[in-house]
């Protein structure tokens, strides 16, 4: 079967860069050359650390010839099921310095705050998470099972951060945000660094040089600490893909525009995580000159992908991937469905591609929907 026949799938949107340069000091001291150095230090001293696989998405590449695909698997990390447990919970270590009367806060779609909750957890501290109702029962519960005092704002994720900015001024609780704004940007640095250790991990667990990656962006936290991992740890610069749904595309329509740009969501993805409206400020300090294109995708193609990486569609592994770990290969079978947006992205034989598998089964009802939703629209 030809790829067109068998996927069919096309992104939404497509621009390029035209304000890309990509500068490693740069990009290294927005980090801070000093957090990205720490976080991989106190990260990969904690109990239990190892690596998350990096695996080779063998049958993919084949199909859509290219040389490798891998795809990191960040199902497997810490027990917590997403890449974020790699920044809220070192940002919790690094502002309470060892003092134990502090209770951390913070606002969230889940995965950051389970990371902000495991981390007061491990340090014995107190946790309060904000939630918006549109923040599943099930990712409430996680995070109450890790000891945290779970609070339910009505209105979107924004409310909830306003309120957590409320009630943790009044009450002198420290917080613990993975967005920046204005004089809040220390916690985000220290976020970005934490993620940044994926890629010093990849650069170990393969001696290929890797020509492509694909990031996903909601705020741009994850893309942007990947980013500066690359320029701390990669010999080589691929080119850089974003990815987002095609009704938060705030990371694309900024890039475009060369200046910060609102989207005002008119239906929430559900890529949950990855349904922001507005680019953090550090990200979006990294992001504007070291990507090279963005693209959008559409909802429809998640669930079917789910169940692929599931059913060992791409490789002999049967693969945990949540909604927010398809977009990057919806993205990248889409841009190789079509032979010009395949020519421009320079993807051939001789391409190796990372994506991100930034979460697994984090919500376990919404992944069993997704898989039968999947499993159903293959006919299995
Ligand atoms: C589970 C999850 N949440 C959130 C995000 C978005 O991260 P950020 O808001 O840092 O861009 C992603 C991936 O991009 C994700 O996989």
């Amino acid at each position: 079967m030809s790829q067109s026949e068998e996927y069919g799938w096309k992104l939404s949107n497509l621009i390029s860069n035209s304000n890309f340069k990509f500068d490693r000091e740069e990009i290294i001291n927005i980090c801070g050359k000093e957090n990205l150095v720490d976080a991989l230090k106190v990260i990969s001293n904690w109990e239990n650390y190892i690596p998350t696989p990096l695996i080779s998405l063998d049958e993919l590449s084949n199909q859509l010839k290219l040389n490798n695909i891998f795809y990191k698997d960040e199902s497997k990390r810490f027990n917590l099921k997403s890449f974020k447990a790699l920044g809220g919970a070192y940002a919790v270590e690094k502002v309470t310095k060892g003092n134990k009367n502090i209770t951390v806060s913070t606002a969230t779609a889940g995965n950051h705050g389970r990371s902000v909750a495991w981390g007061a957890k491990k340090l014995g501290l107190e946790c309060k998470i904000f939630i918006s109702e549109f923040v599943s029962e099930i990712r409430s519960q996680e995070m109450k099972k890790l000891g945290a005092d779970v609070i339910r704002v009505k209105g979107n994720y924004e409310k909830s951060l306003e309120e957590c900015i409320k009630q943790s001024k009044t009450n002198k609780w420290e917080i613990v945000q993975d967005v920046a704004w204005k004089n809040y940007e220390y916690v985000p640095k220290l976020t970005i660094s934490g993620y940044s250790v994926m890629i010093d991990e990849i650069s170990r667990q393969t001696d290929q040089y890797i020509t492509h990656i694909f990031l996903q962006a909601g705020v741009g936290g994850m893309a942007s600490g990947a980013i500066a991992g690359v320029a701390k740890y990669f010999k080589r610069i691929p080119k850089i893909i974003i990815v987002e749904p095609e009704n938060a595309d705030c990371v694309l329509k900024s890039i475009e525009k060369g200046s910060l740009q609102k989207v005002n969501i008119q239906k929430e993805s559900i890529m949950g995580g990855m349904s922001c409206g507005e680019v953090s400020l550090v990200p979006w300090q990294i992001l504007k000159n070291s990507v090279n294109f963005c693209t959008s995708v559409a909802d429809k193609y998640v669930a079917k992908t789910v169940a692929m990486l599931k059913n060992k569609h791409f490789c002999n592994k049967n693969i945990i991937g949540g909604e927010c770990a398809t977009p990057g290969l919806i993205s990248l079978i889409a841009s190789c469905d079509s032979a010009n947006i395949k020519e421009k992205l320079e993807l051939n034989k001789s391409s190796n591609v990372l994506l991100i598998g930034c979460e697994g089964d984090a919500d376990k009802n919404l992944y069993s929907e997704l898989l039968n939703k999947g499993n159903k629209e293959l006919g299995n």
